[in-house]
């Protein structure tokens, strides 16, 4: 098969990540017998730099064009102080998930069995979650204001909304990989404070009773914050609400020792997915080769896995990179002390020779 993928390489250490990446989706595409073409989008801080904003005219046309797409970081301490939208990398990131419709982001968060010692918990090592964030809805796209009142100074206010068919359409997504995997998810809400929660969770228990395969619970989110350092290993799939999936993303993919590892999809229901590694740009070791490809490698096999239903692909990269790892290679960011330390290349080329 053919496949045209879109490369938002971006900046700080998005564009050495990416190279290793198409590499290794080169050496699959030879194994398997099929054939990647590679389109290059600005997008980011560099666009800015390039043609004065991060999100170029043309760049959600550009993508729609193609399978998918594969995206670096975007972003840095040099775009960091703009308030005009255009000149920030943020708004770029925003823009795509809306424009292409990825309401969906999944964020696995699972501990590589050669890294256990990473995880920086006691007691639970056995976590291998996913987290089911809403991307398009929320407190992030609704309204933003500032004003001036006559008695309290300036004001601001974000308006966080959501509808029903938002709601639903993620619910079901979250239920649906419930059953591709332990068939247990958790719903993350603020249901007693919010109205847009007890929304959430009206709509997430109707459809609890179409999935009753599916063991359903309900987490209120601050709790679901102190669990997830406490017992991470209860959790199998997470859904929830934009930005409590910002976060406890976060947390989640802290608890397994090694944010450069981790991957992520964005889908919705026709336009091409877009997949990128959890972390940022990590300015300060990009051009050193320092940077970790791992997870933007197995964003690669997201890809396969979600938008090209390539398992065996799929598998074959992730098992590369376990078994690089087993062998006790390791980049700067997962080394122990006295560790031997690799470069990102070389990271690279030892997967691809698993292959
Ligand atoms: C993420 C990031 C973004 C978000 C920022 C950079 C806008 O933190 O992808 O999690 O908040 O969604
Ligand atoms: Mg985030």
């Amino acid at each position: 098969m053919n496949y045209k993928i879109a490369l938002i390489k971006g900046d700080g250490i998005g564009p050495e990540v990416v190279g290793e990446a198409v590499k290794v989706m080169d050496a699959i595409g030879e194994k398997f017998g099929h054939q990647f073409e590679y389109v290059d989008i600005l997008m980011g801080g560099c666009a800015i730099d390039a043609v004065g904003k991060s999100y170029p005219d043309g760049t959600a046309e550009k993508c729609r064009a193609c399978d998918a797409v594969l995206l670096g970081a975007v972003g840095g301490p040099k775009w960091g102080h703009s308030t005009d939208p255009d000149k920030r990398p943020e708004t770029a990131l925003l823009s795509i998930r809306k424009d292409l419709g990825l309401y969906a982001n999944l964020r696995p968060a699972a501990l590589r069995p050669a890294l256990a010692e990473s995880c920086p918990l006691k007691n639970d090592k056995n976590i291998d979650l996913m987290i089911v964030r809403e991307l398009t809805g929320g407190v992030y796209f609704g309204k933003r204001d500032r004003y001036q009142t006559e008695d309290r100074g300036e004001e601001a206010s974000d308006l966080m909304a959501y509808s029903e068919k938002e709601i639903e359409r993620i619910g079901r997504r979250g239920f649906e990989l419930a059953r591709l995997r332990s068939k247990k998810l958790a719903s993350v809400d603020k249901a007693n404070v919010l109205e847009t929660s007890r929304l959430w969770r009206q709509i997430m228990h109707r459809l609890a009773e179409e999935y009753p395969d599916v063991a359903y619970e309900d987490v209120l989110v601050d709790n679901a914050a102190m669990q997830l350092v406490r017992d991470p290993g209860q959790f199998d799939v997470v859904v929830t609400e934009n930005m409590f999936g910002d976060i406890l993303s976060d947390e989640a993919s802290m608890i397994t020792g090694s944010i450069g590892l981790l991957p992520s999809a964005s889908i919705g229901d026709t336009a091409p997915g877009l997949y990128e590694p959890i972390h940022g740009s990590a300015p300060d070791i990009a051009g050193q080769d320092k940077a970790n490809p791992i997870a933007t490698i197995l964003s690669v096999a997201m890809m396969f896995r979600y938008s090209f239903d390539l398992p065996a692909e799929a598998k074959a990269i992730e098992e590369a990179v376990d078994a690089v790892l087993n062998e006790g290679w390791r980049t700067a960011d997962i080394a122990k002390p006295g560790e031997e330390v690799i470069g990102t290349v070389k990271m690279g080329e030892l997967i691809r020779a698993k292959l």
